[in-house]
């Protein structure tokens, strides 16, 4: 992925700052678009689709097992956090974005595909 292909957009200004539920998951909306936040120990942020690849379950009603991984709340298929593998072995693929914190707050990536999809 090039550099020129990734638009980075501000989440919040610090993490206590986003619309965390009990679960440590949320929704927010960025550039239009709704993306699920998953805070894991540490205090660091993940970030993937707002609705489960399989049948459009909301992660963010799902959990985050003690591996790690976000649970969907329909099936309970599990993606890893960290790239989307579907580690329960369904064949499934969640979309995940890049985060970045920086001195100013936190970030995320999305990339440029072209006019109607990123
Ligand atoms: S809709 Fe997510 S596991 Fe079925």
């Amino acid at each position: 992925m090039s550099s020129n292909n990734i638009q980075w957009h501000k989440l919040a200004d610090h993490i206590n700052l986003l619309p965390w539920q009990p679960n440590n998951l949320c929704v927010v909306s960025v550039a239009g678009k709704y993306i699920t936040l998953a805070r894991t120990s540490g205090d660091s942020i993940h970030a993937c689709a707002h609705k489960c690849p399989h049948a459009s379950g909301i992660m963010a009603d799902g959990f985050i097992d003690a591996l790690g991984n976000i649970v969907c709340p329909l099936h309970r298929y599990k993606f890893a956090l960290s790239n989307g593998r579907n580690v329960s072995g369904e064949g499934y693929y969640l979309k995940t974005y890049a985060i970045e914190q920086r001195a100013d707050g936190w970030y995320i990536a999305f990339e440029k595909k072209g006019i109607f999809s990123w």
